[in-house]
């Protein structure tokens, strides 16, 4: 066995900050303080529930993950966030209409003291949404100022020994990286002249990353994806990781996409569709928007379907993805996929899949784990690209010169591995020649 890293133990209180505090935000807070209640338990959530095999399968050492590697205790969790609208976690919940009003009702008076502190916004990145809870400052930089002194008021107020922060803010408009973003000097001195490719999602992480706290992002838009703010990471001993929570229709394509390709069957066309009705919907209705979306979505088969390699199966494959807006769904979307596949002599076959998905339902836990996870990487002195935490990511975060890894299977085996590694366990390969080595 390797020596595994030095973690410092988990003692005191975490915070964990979400920019923005809508439907994902507050079912995430709802959600943990249900389950502390033991009125509900954390379904969905890997640090919570999953287990992680150590040694050999013979040796039976299955402990939950949440034993294994010292993760914050649930109980010391403190939440806390930003949102242009100046709605209480509770106000919120309620007209995200996530979560059933009775549950809602009972968590009251734990949601209502959760209010959110003014953010740093501007409608030109999110053109769908106002609103007044909006700080004002000079500039950019003292925009950024302005969020290290929120987060070092909460941390003073709240007792707090370490912070997390946790995008879960709109999404912004498709911006792509230019010559700000390519060193630090460059990044600040851009903050400082208000540049226009500087969004506010990218002054939450420059932000976080300066007070050396990690930070994950949830959205498809560039924030913490910089390579000022890589750099900057590195610095600070903050542990960065993104981008855009895999939930839903993405979620399936990377675990239906490997299986197509592990048998090679070909794939001719996938459409994928879907109807939703919250603000995210809204949102994505804008185009410049749902451009960062669709970017984010696009890139998936791409890269686990490899058409470079497999030009015969994938070489013309036709992808598209659509959103629509459509109010009734609320936060329960659908989305279908109609996939066009080939097999033996070329013959044609279709699958077709309608999953009628709860998009924060699925999204929740995901922030739950990060949020322990990346404390947990901060504990343990990782700085940096997280690319282990890219299980939970549409468009993992990578160094440029490397290809993200999409497919779900091969993702949770490196995380798993990477606890392992952290604590000094064996690597497990399942080449599993001990079984039957006579000598
Ligand atoms: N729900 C999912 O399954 C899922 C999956 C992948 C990504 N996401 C992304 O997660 C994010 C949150 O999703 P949601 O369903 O909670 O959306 P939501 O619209 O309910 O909540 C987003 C909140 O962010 C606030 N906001 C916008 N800009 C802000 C800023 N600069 N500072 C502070 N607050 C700001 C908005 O006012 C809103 O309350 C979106 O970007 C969405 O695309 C969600």
């Amino acid at each position: 066995m390797a020596a595994g890293l030095t973690i410092k133990p988990a003692q005191g209180k975490l915070g964990i900050l979400t920019p923005g505090m809508g439907a994902v935000s507050t079912t995430f807070m709802g959600g943990v303080e249900a389950v502390r209640r033991g009125m509900r338990l954390p379904i969905g959530s890997l640090t919570q529930m999953g287990h992680i095999r150590l040694g050999k399968r013979t040796d039976n050492r299955q402990p939950l993950v949440r034993n294994f590697v010292p993760l914050a205790d649930l109980n010391d969790i403190v939440f806390g966030g930003w949102d242009i609208f100046a709605d209480s976690a509770h106000e919120a919940a309620v007209k995200a209409g996530v979560l059933e009003r009775h549950v809602l009702e009972e968590l009251r008076p734990f949601l209502s003291e959760i209010r959110p502190m003014p953010a740093v916004f501007d409608n030109y990145y999110v053109k769908k949404l106002d609103g007044t809870n909006v700080k004002k400052g000079r500039n950019k930089m003292a925009l950024a100022e302005a969020i290290m002194r929120d987060i070092e008021e909460f941390k003073k107020a709240n007792g707090c020994d370490r912070i997390v922060m946790v995008w879960c803010g709109s999404t912004e408009i498709f911006l792509t990286r230019t010559a700000v973003h390519q060193s630090l000097a460059a990044f600040e001195k851009g903050l400082t002249e208000n540049h226009p490719d500087i969004a506010p999602s990218m002054i939450y992480a420059y932000a976080a990353t300066r007070l050396g706290i990690p930070y994950a992002n949830g959205a498809p838009n560039h924030s913490a994806d910089l390579p000022a703010n890589e750099d900057l990471a590195k610095r600070e001993g903050s542990p960065i990781c993104g981008k855009d929570f895999k939930t839903g229709q993405t979620l399936l394509k990377t675990v239906l996409a490997p299986g197509f390709k592990a048998r090679l069957l070909g794939v001719s066309g996938w459409f994928s569709t879907n109807i939703l009705g919250n603000r995210d919907g809204e949102v994505l209705d804008d185009p410049e928007s749902f451009k960062t979306k669709e970017e984010s979505k696009l890139g998936v088969l791409d890269s686990i379907l490899q058409p470079e390699l497999y030009p015969d199966l994938y070489g013309n494959l036709y992808h598209k993805v659509r959103i629509n807006y459509y109010p009734p769904r609320g936060d329960n979307k659908e989305g279908w996929d109609n996939i066009d596949i080939f097999g033996w002599m070329g013959m044609p076959m279709q699958i077709k899949v309608d999953f009628l998905c709860r998009d924060s339902i699925l999204a929740a836990p995901i922030v739950l784990d990060l949020a322990l996870f990346l404390d947990l990487a901060k504990r343990a002195g990782m700085s940096g690209i997280q690319e282990w935490l890219s299980f939970f990511f549409k468009s993992p975060v990578v160094p440029d010169n490397l290809r993200p890894e999409h497919d779900l299977f091969i993702q949770h085996t490196k995380l798993k591995n990477t606890l392992r590694w952290m604590m000094g366990e064996d690597q497990i390969t399942h080449l599993g020649r001990e079984y039957y080595d006579e000598s």
